[in-house]
């Protein structure tokens, strides 16, 4: 049996397999966090963890929208250590290329939603008493698309927009814990290339060059709220 260490604070990152989920798990194992973190596909999920090589990751694949998978996740989390942070990056574009909101098929919205709306919900109530206990800090993963009406964005950007406001409310409700959404702009992943089917991302930004802003709420846990990393980075110098 795996013996990790629990003085380690823990945090719960969803969509740890690649992206940015990746990479903030990578960031704060480096800074000595114990992770548990997941994704649905078993080898992608696995071979990350290889690669990411420490005793203080717990990788445990399943999919968010599973209530069993949810509990798993918090239970890992809090026989690890004390809960500090749970990251609800793990999100669903919809169809690619996206349709309009007049085209929208019912059961893809309905899946979207289950995943980026009532999914992170889920996981926060579950993980909620170890937080307040722990003064810790939920961080929600935003996006533009829920302030801007891109056309052909609107069942992605909505469920955003609402998450969005979850977290607002969620921070007048619960003091005790800061509640961050975080947009991390533009990243050079694999949503954002279904997202943009057959264009040439290869632009846009490295998901690990967008870390350090998150990391910068982590340590300086500024009044909860929705923050930009594009701001936090300018603030910071740091980017
Ligand atoms: N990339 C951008 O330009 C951009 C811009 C604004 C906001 N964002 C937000 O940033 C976050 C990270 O996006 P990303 O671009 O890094 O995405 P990504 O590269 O597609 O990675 C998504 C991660 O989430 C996992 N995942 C997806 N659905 C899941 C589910 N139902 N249960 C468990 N894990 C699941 C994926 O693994 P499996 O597929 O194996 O489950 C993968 O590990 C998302 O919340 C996204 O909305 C991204």
């Amino acid at each position: 049996m795996t013996q990790y260490d629990n003085t380690s604070p823990v945090a719960i990152v969803t969509g740890a397999s690649r992206g940015f989920g990746r990479a903030v798990t990578a960031a704060l194992l480096t800074r000595g966090w114990t992770v548990v973190g997941d994704a649905r596909r078993v080898h992608e999920l696995e071979s990350s963890a290889r690669a990411l090589n420490s005793t203080q990751l717990i990788a445990l694949p399943g999919d968010v929208t599973d209530a069993s998978h949810r509990s798993a996740l918090v239970g890992a989390a809090i026989e690890a250590g004390p809960l500090r942070l749970l990251v609800n990056n793990a999100s669903r574009l919809g169809p690619s290329p996206q349709p309009t909101l007049a085209a929208y098929p019912a059961s893809d919205l309905s899946a979207v939603y289950n995943t980026n709306i009532f999914a992170p919900l889920a996981l926060i109530q579950a993980a909620l008493p170890a937080l307040t206990a722990n003064a810790g800090v939920i961080v929600n993963l935003t996006s533009d698309a829920a302030v801007e009406p891109y056309p052909g964005w609107g069942g992605y950007g909505s469920s955003k927009a609402a998450l969005d406001q979850l977290s607002a409310v969620l921070a007048a409700e619960i003091p005790a814990v800061a509640v961050y959404a975080f947009d991390p702009g533009d990243m050079r992943t694999e949503m954002h290339q279904a997202a943009f089917p057959g264009e040439d991302v290869s632009d846009r930004a490295e998901p690990e060059s967008v870390v350090p802003a998150l990391l910068r709420l982590l340590d300086t846990r500024p009044a909860s709220g929705r923050y930009r990393a594009a701001d936090l980075a300018v603030a910071g110098g740091r980017r």
